[in-house]
Parts: C-alpha cells; structure tokens; sequence
C-alpha cells in the first residue's frame, strides 16, 4: 500500500526538478574510472640511466680516485681523505711518488703521479653536480663523454686505483668494470640523478 507520505514526497520531488532545484546528471552513463597510473620506475630510462651513474660516483668518491681529485691545491691522504702529509701544494710529487708503489718507502705511486686540476674536484659533491660536472668540457679537461670512458679504460693514474699497494685498499671493483659501467651510462643517454 502506497503511503501518502510517499506520495507527496515524489511530488516534492518532481516539483523540485521542474523547479530546477535539484539536477540530475542526465548523460547516459558516467566514463569508466581512470586507472590510476603508478610510474613504473624501474623501466624509465631517465631513473635507470641515473643510477647506472649514481654506482659510477661511488667509485669517483673513494678515496683511492678522491685524496687525487680534491678540488683545492692539495692532495688528500687516507681512508676519511685528512689533508695530506707534508703540506704538498706544487711540489714535486716524483720526489716521493714513484711509477708504482715502494715496498722500501711503502709510498703508492703510478706513472707521472699529480694532483687532478681543481675543476676536477669530486668530494663534497652530490651525484648530480658530480655528473654534470663530468659532462661539462670545461670542466673535464675538453673531452668527450667517449673521450671519458677511454680515459677511464687506460689511463694510469685510474688503473692506480686497483693497485696502490698491501696497505690501501683498492676501489671497488676494477678499471674495466668501472669504464663498462660509465660507458653503458652514455649509452643509456647520460642523464644524471
Ligand atoms: C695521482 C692522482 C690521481 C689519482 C689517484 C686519480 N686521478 Fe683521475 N686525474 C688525475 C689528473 C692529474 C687528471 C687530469 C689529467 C688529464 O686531464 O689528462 C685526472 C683526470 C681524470 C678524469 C678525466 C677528467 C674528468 O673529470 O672526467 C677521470 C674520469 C678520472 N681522472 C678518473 C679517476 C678515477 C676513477 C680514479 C680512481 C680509480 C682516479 N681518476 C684517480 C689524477 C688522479
Ligand atoms: C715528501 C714526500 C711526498 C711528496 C713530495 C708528495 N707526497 Fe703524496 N704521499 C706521501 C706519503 C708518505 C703518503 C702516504 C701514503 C699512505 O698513507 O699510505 C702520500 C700519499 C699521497 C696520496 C694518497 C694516496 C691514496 O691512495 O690515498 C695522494 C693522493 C698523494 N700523496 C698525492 C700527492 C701529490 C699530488 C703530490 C704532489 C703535489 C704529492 N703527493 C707529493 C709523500 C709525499
């Protein structure tokens, strides 16, 4: 049985559309809901090319590559990088440095053992200004990103890294591990963190 409250409430009802109090969405049926897109980071290129670089600097940061590459006048010495003993700005590293390292002295060396010009400082340096300074020729000696990944391949000073005597420990992994790395991250389009 119809009550007359039901009744006069759909007339209040009707009344109130005609009225244009209430309005209902008359379109057919509402769009499907959108999915919610979750970025699917492991496979962006961008996020995947920068960690490829983020494991490079692991390797730039150790100190077997950063007591050379100290940004300032003098070298770094040491496992927490303390200023190197005796003060050295400008002096003959061959003095004391060798070709290789000296059981006798116990002193690491490598051929033509230098300090890394300022420019190509990387302590206190966070991934990306680390990477954008790698890329940038002003600051990494004129070259290539190619040009980096030969010089990492060969040069002498970086294979010290691997072999700086029985007392330092060596950086992680090896000089070709490291060039491989840094070359598929400028295969992977070199973009940084
Ligand atoms: C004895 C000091 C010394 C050590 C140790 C050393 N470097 Fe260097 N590095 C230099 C000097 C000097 C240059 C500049 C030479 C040039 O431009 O030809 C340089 C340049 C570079 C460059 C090219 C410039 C740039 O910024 O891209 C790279 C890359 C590099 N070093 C990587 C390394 C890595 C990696 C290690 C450790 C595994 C290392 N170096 C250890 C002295 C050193
Ligand atoms: C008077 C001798 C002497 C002179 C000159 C000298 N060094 Fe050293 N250097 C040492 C000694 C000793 C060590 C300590 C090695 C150690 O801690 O095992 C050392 C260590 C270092 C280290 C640390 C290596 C590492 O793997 O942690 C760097 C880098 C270095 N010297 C760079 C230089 C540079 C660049 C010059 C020239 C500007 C230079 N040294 C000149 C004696 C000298």
């Amino acid at each position: 049985m119809t009550s007359g409250s039901t009744i006069l409430r759909a007339l209040c009802l009707l009344c109130a559309v005609a009225a244009g109090c209430y309005r209902f969405d008359t379109a057919a049926a509402p769009p499907p809901a959108k999915p919610l897109v979750v970025p699917d980071v492991a496979s962006s290129p961008v996020v995947r090319s920068s960690a490829l670089f983020s494991a490079v600097a692991t390797v730039f940061r150790h100190p077997r590559c950063a007591n050379c590459h100290s940004g300032t006048e003098h070298p770094l010495q040491g496992r927490q990088g303390r200023l190197h003993a005796p003060r050295v700005a400008g002096a003959r590293c061959e003095l004391c440095h060798g070709a290789a390292y000296d059981p006798q002295t116990q002193i690491p060396g490598a051929p033509r053992w230098r300090l890394a010009p300022a420019a190509m400082g990387w302590v206190d340096r966070t991934d990306r200004q680390l990477c954008e300074q790698v890329k940038d020729p002003a600051a990494n000696g004129g070259r290539t990103l190619a040009a980096v990944v030969e010089h990492l391949r060969h040069d002498e000073l970086v294979a010290y890294g691997w072999s700086p005597g029985p007392r330092l420990e060596a950086a992680a992994g090896s000089q070709t591990e490291l060039a491989d790395l840094f070359s598929r991250w400028v295969k992977s389009g070199a973009h940084c963190p």
